[in-house]
C-alpha cells in the first residue's frame, strides 16, 4: 500500500500571511506558499492537500477527520503553536506523523513564542527556513511513510 498523502494544515492569521511582518514571513501570500510546496510535493512523490482556517474548533476538527484521506501532516497552526492544548489533543487522536513548521525563528522571538505545545508529539520540528521548511518537513515525512 503506497502512503503518500500530506495533509499541509495552517491555522489562526495564515489567510492575511502576504500582510504580515515579511521580515518573519518573507512577504509571500498563502496562495504562493501552497504552490511552491506543491512543487516541492511533485518532486518527491508526494501527494498534498491544504488547509487554513482562523478558528481553534475547526482546526481541530480537521484533525479529527485527517486519516480519512492523509497519511502524514505538516502544522503550522500559527500563535494557536504556543498555547492551544486543545489542538495538542486533537493532534493526538489523530495519530498521524506530523512535523511542525514554523516560518520564523520562533525560538529566538519574544519569551512567550517559545514553548510550543505540539513539538514532542512531531516526528520533527522545522523553523526560521521559510519556505524551505515545508521541503524539510516532507522529506522528514517521506522517509518516515516509506518505512
Ligand atoms: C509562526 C510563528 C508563530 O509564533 C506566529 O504566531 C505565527 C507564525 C511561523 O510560521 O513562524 O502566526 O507559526
Amino acid at each position: 500500500m503506497i502512503r503518500n498523502r500530506v495533509e499541509v494544515l495552517h491555522g489562526v492569521n495564515f489567510d492575511v500571511l502576504g500582510r504580515r511582518e515579511a521580515a518573519h514571513y518573507g512577504g509571500l501570500t498563502l496562495t504562493e506558499l501552497e504552490v511552491r510546496v506543491m512543487h516541492f510535493a511533485r518532486d518527491l512523490g508526494l501527494e498534498v492537500s491544504f488547509s487554513q482556517t482562523n478558528h481553534e474548533g475547526e482546526f481541530c476538527e480537521y484533525l479529527h477527520r485527517a486519516d480519512d484521506g492523509a497519511d502524514g501532516l505538516i502544522l503550522n497552526p500559527g500563535a494557536w503553536t504556543h498555547y492551544s492544548w486543545a489542538i495538542r489533543d486533537a493532534l493526538e487522536i489523530s495519530a498521524l506523523p506530523a512535523v511542525e513548521v514554523h516560518l520564523s525563528r520562533v525560538d529566538e522571538r519574544e519569551e512567550w513564542r517559545r514553548l510550543s505545545v505540539i513539538r514532542n508529539l512531531c516526528i520533527g520540528s522545522v523553523q526560521g527556513k521559510g519556505i524551505d521548511g515545508y521541503r524539510d518537513a516532507l522529506e522528514m515525512l517521506k522517509e518516515v511513510l516509506e518505512e
